[in-house]
């Protein structure tokens, strides 16, 4: 499959068309931002390991009868998916305090809530992606009342999915970001990535961070995080 002009470059991937109208493909970067671009890097071979635990991912979802964008890994750092109309929302999905939910309602880093907790953030880079409510999404029409509940069942499928797939790995799922895309038809399914960018993983037993916490920290070890990521994950060395 060819890549055809460039669509979109983001801060992690870039999208290209190819000679199929409905099928793009993405191809992972190994640039690394934090703080809404304001800390800029590079996290060696971040690309490959983020393309092949995302395709990981999205298989092992599949198997459990999620739908999501995923036709299949072309190369090492590119994959082809179904073109989507991305919902700009950021569904994220917590099961233990951290980051901006631990600021914002006093947790401690590393309480369990009781009750996994899920946020909406409006993908609006002007705006700084702020947090929503449903309320907003309703006013805004960034998604219909049934697309909503669609979507909110799902996150709460894939947390649970996921959580159990890497407890049994000894690795907490503390967080994670979803994005989902409407196809042609209508139907909503998982799109954009599941990689350690976009998720907090934490050893279970020693409560290490193997994910991009280590780069927006600075608590150094990020490319030795992702790649023991990449081995608990999919159960392989890397390279
Ligand atoms: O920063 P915060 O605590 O809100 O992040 C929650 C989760 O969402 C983290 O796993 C983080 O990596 C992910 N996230 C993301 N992209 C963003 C914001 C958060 O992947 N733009």
């Amino acid at each position: 499959m060819e890549k055809k002009e460039m669509l979109y470059e983001g801060k992690a991937k870039q999208l290209f068309a190819t000679e199929v109208t409905d099928q793009l493909i993405v191809h992972f970067k190994d640039d690394a931002t934090a703080f809404n671009g304001q800390k800029k890097g590079q996290i060696k071979e971040k690309g490959k390991i983020n393309n092949k635990i995302t395709n990981f991912f999205f298989k092992l979802l599949e198997a459990e009868g999620i739908k999501t964008h995923l036709i299949r890994e072309l190369n090492q750092t590119d994959s082809l998916v179904k073109k989507v109309k991305i919902i700009p929302l950021e569904v994220v999905m917590r099961n233990l305090a951290a980051g901006s939910l631990a600021k914002r309602i006093g947790f401690t880093e590393g309480k369990l809530l009781r009750q996994p907790v899920i946020e909406f953030y409006y993908k609006d880079d002007q705006l700084g992606d702020p947090l929503i409510n449903i309320s907003h999404i309703e006013l805004l029409k960034l998604a219909e009342h049934q697309e909503l509940e669609k979507l909110i069942a799902l996150s709460h499928k894939i947390n649970y999915i996921l959580s159990k797939f890497l407890k049994a790995r000894k690795i907490d799922l503390v967080d994670f970001k979803l994005e989902f895309g409407k196809t042609a038809s209508g139907e909503i399914i998982l799109a954009d990535e599941i990689t350690p960018d976009t998720c907090r993983f934490w050893d279970s037993q020693t409560k290490e961070k193997l994910d991009k916490d280590r780069f927006r920290r600075d608590l150094g070890n990020v490319e030795a995080a992702y790649q023991e990521m990449y081995q608990r994950i999919t159960g392989q060395k890397w390279q």
